[in-house]
């Protein structure tokens, strides 16, 4: 039975567990320093099974009804026990808004999970990725709780 998940903000002392994740993930995940990460920790998930870092999902808030995941990464060992799920469904807790992202059009993997959690696909853009150039499929979670502009 997998080890339980727990999920935290994460930390400056995660910054190598975080970019060894990211580097096992790549082209799927987005390549982030370790700058730019540290710059975003304040919008990092990091997800714990047996006290060991096993993913996590890098978020902002664009104003204050709309919400984006920049990136989302499991540890190879970890896949397919909800440690993605734990992240998305923390996250989710969060954003309270419309949440956005992009995913290579050939994460077949990514795209289940993100359907499984109520993302529908939106449209293309294409040649948005690089190395190797690819198209993004741009995906889109309607939050149900924020009121129509008229009744707010
Ligand atoms: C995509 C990724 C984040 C999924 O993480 P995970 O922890 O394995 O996902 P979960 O265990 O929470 O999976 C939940 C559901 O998503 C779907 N799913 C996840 N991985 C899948 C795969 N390889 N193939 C098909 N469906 C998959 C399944 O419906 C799964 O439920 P199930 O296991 O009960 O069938 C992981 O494979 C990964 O890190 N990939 C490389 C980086 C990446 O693609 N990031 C996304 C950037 S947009």
């Amino acid at each position: 039975m997998p080890a339980k998940i727990t999920v935290r903000k994460a930390a400056p002392e995660d910054l190598e567990e975080l970019l060894r994740i990211q580097g096992q993930s790549m082209p799927q995940a987005a390549e982030w320093s370790a700058g730019a990460l540290l710059e975003g920790l304040e919008g990092c998930l990091a997800a714990q099974q047996n006290d060991r870092l096993v993913g996590f999902l890098l978020y902002r808030e664009l104003g204050s009804t709309e919400w984006e995941i920049l990136n989302l990464a499991v540890d190879q060992q970890s896949r397919r026990q909800g440690v993605a799920s734990s992240l998305i469904e923390k996250f989710l807790g969060e954003a309270h808004g419309d949440v956005y992202l992009e995913v290579r059009e050939s994460n077949l993997a990514a795209r289940a999970l993100y359907a499984c959690w109520g993302f529908s696909e939106e449209g293309l853009r294409r040649a948005y990725y690089h190395r190797p150039v690819e198209n993004a499929v741009v995906m889109k979670r309607a939050n149900k709780n924020i009121p129509p502009a008229n009744e707010a």
